[in-house]
């Protein structure tokens, strides 16, 4: 048997149920082969067999794999439209009770940084977040939310005061906030996706993704969305073809269903 990337790519499926094949390749491969020197393992079916034994290298595989990078408020602009357009829009439309789903939000900025947003406009009882990611121990880190002083530097001065304590080097979240949020593990790939939503958020993940992959992932929340339901996504993220599955582009970043 050839203990070659095809191997590897099934034999990580089993072990995780993440389908590499989704995944664009070259990039995938570049960084797993970089790991694999790092951990000193000798070809994949060696390493496979350390992800089998030992419970850190395979923790430290899939967080590597998923790459979890992220921030409060990331690309502020954009979330000063949201601010000012999306919310009142969407609230004159369907009233205070929006459903909204943060898909693959890591460590959590993301989903805090939507209660906070929506709570100039909403009381904050009143503000249910749901938010997933594939990373199990990422949401684990998600609901512990200690952050350190660069990832919260874009939250609103107020907000920062109001909604954050310094314990040691870090900053933790208010249970406040937190509370309004709902983790759960979820695979794009793969899983049943939430119905009936008025709001998606899925930024910097499907960068990573196959055009086919990432094609089947618009779709799916096309179909999620109730109709003038938005779609908002990374700032180095386009939909290029918008309009044949079903969306109309708001502006670079936001897009709704007619
Ligand atoms: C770079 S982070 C983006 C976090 C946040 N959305 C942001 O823009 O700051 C990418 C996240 O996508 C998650 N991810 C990767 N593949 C996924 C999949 N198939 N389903 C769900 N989440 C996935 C990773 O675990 C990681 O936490």
């Amino acid at each position: 048997m050839a203990y070659d990337y095809e191997y590897f790519k099934k034999a990580v499926f089993e072990l995780t149920t993440i389908d590499l094949n989704a995944y664009k390749e070259k990039q995938m491969k570049r960084r797993i082969d970089t790991l694999i020197d790092k951990r000193k393992a000798d070809g994949y079916d060696k390493y496979v067999a350390m992800l089998k034994s030992d419970k850190e290298a395979f923790e430290e595989f899939v967080s590597y794999l998923t790459i979890n990078v992220s921030e409060f408020y990331r690309n502020p602009d954009q979330w000063e439209l949201m601010d000012k357009e999306i919310f009142p829009e969407l609230i004159a439309k369907f009233g205070k009770n929006l459903k909204i789903w943060s898909a693959a939000c890591s460590t959590g900025d993301e989903p805090y940084s939507l209660v906070m947003a929506l709570s100039k406009h909403v009381p904050l009882n009143q503000i249910k977040i749901y938010a997933t990611d594939i990373d199990k121990q990422i949401l684990e880190k998600a609901k512990l939310g200690l952050y350190n002083e660069k990832s919260i530097e874009n939250v609103p001065e107020e907000f920062k005061k109001k909604y954050f304590t310094k314990v040691g080097p870090s900053y933790k979240i208010s249970d406040e906030i937190k509370s309004r949020v709902e983790f759960k593990q979820h695979n794009l790939l793969k899983d049943p996706y939430p119905k009936d939503l008025h709001m998606i958020v899925c930024r910097n993940v499907l960068i990573y993704f196959t055009e086919e992959a990432k094609d089947e992932v618009f779709r799916k929340f096309c179909d999620c969305l109730y109709s003038k339901g938005v779609l908002f996504i990374g700032s180095t993220e386009q939909i290029i073809n918008y309009k044949e599955i079903g969306y109309q582009r708001k502006n670079s970043f936001y897009y709704d269903k007619p």
